[in-house]
């Protein structure tokens, strides 16, 4: 049985989705069970309802304090869940000889690299919600062995707003928009992200350790946009004329510095796994004809 933690969040429940049609018996928790609170995740494994005393093969923990700006205000709160709630997990993990799969982020790193980031590159976060995923990090594979972290970057999908689900609102509302050019990644959608994580439940051999997931290639913010309103017009989710503009990132009022480079390399998780990601724009296009009611291939 699988465990999935935080199945009510963007990746959690396109993951439960994915789990549910690949025919994998999973249980899933959210807020109810606070992470924070090791003996309510203890609690949970006998509970009714809840683990009821099943065997736990995996653990895949999906929730987090996600608010990038708000962090900055709120360290304290963002760590008591990425870093601490993060090190529960693990250590309930580790309890119940479950094998832990771990959600991360390319915030651990500073954003200035010029090349993509591999998995024994340094952390260094700029912002407070970047230095509790860090911490996080630290006691997952502290508290449990056999866990995998997983890092990604920029992700988009059905189950939670998003920067595609933005843009689309804005090109249709405004005259013109204003997106950041400088600054880079790979957009990633949750539902390759969650087809990856199955793709790790199903291998019969695990290499545990650190891992980086996206979707292949890269863009900045503007490139992004101007995808999205190409695909979106092609589509006819898009009717009218918008202009996008490209501004730097001192342009943008942010209450955070985001990385500027922070395209991560997927080549170990591709030997490991064999795991190799679709282009990100053709995975947009696939979000895009799934959000328009066609079928998602
Ligand atoms: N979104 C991105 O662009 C992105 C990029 C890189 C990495 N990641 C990582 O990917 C993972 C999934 O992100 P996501 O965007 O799917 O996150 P999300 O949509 O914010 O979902 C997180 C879920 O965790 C729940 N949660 C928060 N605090 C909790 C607590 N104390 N106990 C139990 N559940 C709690 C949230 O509930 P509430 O909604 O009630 O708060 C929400 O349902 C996270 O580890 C994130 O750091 C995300």
């Amino acid at each position: 049985m699988i465990w999935l933690i935080g199945y009510k969040g963007m990746l959690g429940a396109e993951l439960s989705e994915v789990l549910t049609a690949a025919g994998l018996e999973w249980s899933g928790s959210d807020r109810e069970v606070d992470i924070r609170d090791l003996d309510a995740l203890r609690s949970w494994l006998v509970a009714p309802g809840g683990g009821n005393g099943r065997k736990l093969d995996w653990i895949v923990n999906c929730s987090a304090y996600t608010a990038v700006d708000r962090a900055e205000d709120e360290e304290a709160l963002a760590r008591s869940i990425n870093a601490t709630g993060a090190g529960n997990i693990a250590m309930v993990a580790n309890e119940s000889g479950a094998r832990l799969i771990h959600l991360s982020t390319d915030y651990v790193f500073r954003g200035d690299g010029t090349r993509p980031y591999v998995e024994t590159d340094p952390v260094d976060p700029a912002g407070a919600y970047g230095r509790t995923k860090a911490e996080g990090e630290n006691l997952v594979s502290n508290y449990c062995s056999r866990s995998l972290i997983l890092r990604t970057a920029w992700l988009y999908g059905r189950h939670g707003p998003n920067f595609v689900r933005t843009m689309l609102k804005l090109m249709r509302e405004r005259e013109s928009i204003s997106v950041v050019a400088d600054q880079y990644g790979s957009p990633t959608w949750a539902f390759d992200l969650a087809q990856t994580i199955l793709t790790i439940i199903k291998a019969e051999q695990i290499e545990y350790g650190i891992y980086h997931y996206t979707d292949a290639g890269q863009t900045s913010w503007f490139g992004f946009a101007v995808a999205i309103q190409a695909l979106g017009r092609e589509l006819g989710l898009l009717y009218r004329e918008c202009e996008v503009k490209a501004i730097s990132s001192e342009q943008y009022p942010a209450r955070v510095k985001r990385p500027l480079w922070s395209v991560l390399s997927k080549d170990k998780i591709d030997a490991a796994f064999g795991i190799k990601p679709p282009e990100w724009k053709e995975s947009l296009r696939k979000y895009l004809e799934s959000e328009n009611g066609m079928v998602q291939s």
